[in-house]
Parts: structure tokens; sequence; C-alpha cells
């Protein structure tokens, strides 16, 4: 026990699974990802209404809120996916909405992470292969790519599976494939979106053990989006969407 340690106590919350957030930055909220007054219109859906967001170096941010509330809309925003129709992206001192397509598509090769609900692999490769093609993409060599991407199959619990096609993968290995193919660049920063909404509850906690620990080991910046407290107990922080703007959660740290 610490009784009479002089250690500070962390602010980890109780109900927050075990090693969640262990490593937690404790440095001043250095913000790294803003979208400010965000607005989104699909023809006459107004999914986002003035989303103001910002996400601090190191953390892991969920954003919560119901069906339709524009979650996925607002982390396609913050990627550099989708360009408001009003409102500023900045990344790391850099304003992303104005940037043209050719300039966004390299930052999200470059710097960012991305992990979807369905894995998104392509089938007739070999978890190998997909875990390697991000890196062959940006025009590395093979040699040089299947050397970075092999550590990842033991890092994500896969090495019986790297030479086996991903669409002969259960729904838990193919997410930490996928998982693994968004790491494998180091990215500054993960976009998951609802990376365990089509696994049952127990692989979906091995997935998310998985994402946080390596999210964590790689000082990564992680957008979380999710509907379920169960994942979004794993952030460091939360914001909720609704109606198109987003709320911070009482007892949070500045939105
Ligand atoms: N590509 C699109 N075309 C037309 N409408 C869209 C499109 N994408 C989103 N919308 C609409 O925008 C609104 C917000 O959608 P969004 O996908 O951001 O919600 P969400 O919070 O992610 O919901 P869910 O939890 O169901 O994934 C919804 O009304 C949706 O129907
Ligand atoms: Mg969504």
């Amino acid at each position: 026990m610490s009784t009479g340690s002089t250690r500070s106590t962390s602010s980890i919350r109780s109900t927050r699974p075990a090693g969640a957030a262990e490593s937690a930055p404790d440095t001043p909220a250095a913000p790294v990802l803003q979208a400010r007054d965000v607005h989104r219109a699909f023809g006459t859906t107004q999914a986002l209404r003035g989303a103001t967001v910002t996400v601090n170096r190191g953390e892991i941010l969920a954003i919560m809120g119901p069906s339709g509330s524009g979650k996925s809309t607002l982390l396609h925003c913050l990627a550099g996916i989708y360009k408001p129709d009003k409102g500023e992206i900045w990344f790391d001192g850099t304003r992303v909405d104005t940037l043209g397509e050719a300039k966004r598509t390299e930052l999200r090769r470059d710097s960012f992470g991305f992990v979807f609900q369905f894995g998104q692999l392509v089938p007739e490769l070999t978890a190998l292969d997909n875990i390697a093609l991000p890196l062959l993409l940006a025009k590395m060599s093979r040699k040089q790519a299947y050397a970075q991407a092999a550590p990842w199959l033991e890092r994500l619990e896969l090495s019986e599976r790297g030479t086996h096609r991903t669409g002969e993968l259960s729904g838990g290995q193919a997410q930490r494939v996928a998982l693994a193919r968004a790491m494998v660049h180091r990215p500054r920063v993960l976009f998951a979106d609802e990376p365990t909404g089509s696994l049952d509850t127990l692989t979906g906690e091995n997935v998310m053990n998985l994402l946080v620990s390596t999210a964590r080991a790689e000082g990564t910046t992680v957008v979380l989006v999710t509907h379920d407290a169960r994942v979004a107990a794993y952030a460091d922080r939360e914001v909720v969407v609704r109606d198109g703007r987003a709320l911070t959660t009482p007892g949070s740290a500045v939105a």
C-alpha cells in the first residue's frame, strides 16, 4: 500500500477498465486537433450545426451521442475526409479544411490512421499483406514494409493468422488486423468509428484493450466514436454530440 507516500493520486475514474488510462498525459492540455463551429449538411439534412471540439495531444477522446446525432460526420470532418460547409478544422497549427484534396489525402495517409466498424480489409489478401498495404501505398520497399508490418501480428495477438486471408478471419481477428493496418505507419491520430460495433462484448473488450495499449505505447492521440458507454469508459474524456452540436460532459476538461 502507498500509505504515507507523497505521490499524488491520479484522476483515473473508478469505472475505467484496468490499464485504460494509466499513462494519461499529466502535462497541461496541448490541443492537436480542433473543429471550430463546424456545419455540414447532406442535402436537406443538417448533420452538424456548429460543432466545436478540441482533441489534446496523446489523449483518448470519446465522441458519444445517439444514432444520427452527427458523430461520424464530425469524425470525417476532423479527419479531413469531409469539408465543412462552414467552420474550421485545425491540425497541429495548420488549417485543414481549406487545403486541396491532394494535400488532405497526403495528410490522412501520413498522419492519420483509421479503424471503422467493419474492418474494410482486402479479403483476398492475407492478414500480413493487409497490414503492409499502407506502407506499400506510401512507396516503401516491399522488404522494409513487411519488416515493419510483421511485428504487428504478435502485438495484436495474430501470430497464428498472418498467412490467412482476411476473408477467413473472425470479426475480432479482422478488427485486430484493421487496427494493425491503422497503426503500422505510426499515425499521429487514430480515428476509430464504432471499432467494436460489430463484435460481441468480450471480443470488443479485447480489441479495445489492444487499441488503448498500442495507442498509449505509441503516444497516439485517439478520436473514438461510440454510442456504447462501456467503450467510452476506455477514454480519458468524453464529448457528447446531440443534434449536430458537441457538448462537454460535466467534470471533463475544455471541449
Ligand atoms: N453520406 C450521407 N448522405 C446523406 N445523409 C447523411 C450522410 N451521412 C450522414 N447523413 C445524415 O446525417 C445525420 C448524421 O449522421 P451521422 O452518420 O454523422 O450520425 P451518427 O451519430 O454517426 O449515427 P450512428 O450512431 O447511427 O452511426 C443523419 O441524419 C444521417 O442520416
Ligand atoms: Mg456513425
